[in-house]
């Protein structure tokens, strides 16, 4: 037991920048507190995906075609066009849980008000996305 709580404690090494990702990852998380309480609940038909995805505030980071704070759709459209169940399920997790590392070092913060349901809902919309068709 006393070697499992000494392995518990992060050294000084892993500490800073575990620490740095939590601090930014929070500090992108706390204008969207206020927000959160608009984001619709249940489940999520494609045709509503859009205006979830402003309710939800996805758009402050992400654009239909320009690079925000995150990568654009259509860039996101393109690469998982042919995820499989597995990819998805993780996309969704992510949508949910925030991350970083697949487009950059900026990490996406958590989205806890939306459902795992909503988030592969999102994710299928991805998949779904006539990318021809968006403004420009
Ligand atoms: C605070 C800014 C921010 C908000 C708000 C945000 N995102 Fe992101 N998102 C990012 C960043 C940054 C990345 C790139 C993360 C990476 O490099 O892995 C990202 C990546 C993604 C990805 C791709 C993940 C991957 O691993 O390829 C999806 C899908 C996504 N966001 C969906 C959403 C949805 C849906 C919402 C709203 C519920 C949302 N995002 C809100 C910043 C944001």
């Amino acid at each position: 037991m006393t070697i499992y709580s000494a392995d518990s404690r992060s050294g000084p090494g892993l500490a800073a920048p575990v620490r740095w990702v939590a601090a930014a990852a929070l500090a992108l998380l706390a204008p969207l507190a206020a927000a959160s309480e608009a984001v619709p609940a249940g489940a999520l038909a494609p045709a509503d995906v859009p205006a979830f995805l402003d309710k939800a505030r996805c758009i402050a980071c992400h654009g239909a075609t320009d690079r925000r704070v995150g990568p654009p759709w259509v860039a996101i459209a393109s690469r998982y066009r042919n995820a499989d169940g597995e990819q998805v399920g993780a996309l969704a997790a992510k949508i949910r849980l925030g991350g970083a590392g697949n487009w950059g070092l900026v990490p996406m913060a958590a989205n806890p008000q939306v459902s795992d349901a909503q988030a592969r809902a999102v994710v299928q919309w991805l998949q779904a996305l006539d990318v021809g068709k968006l403004p420009q």
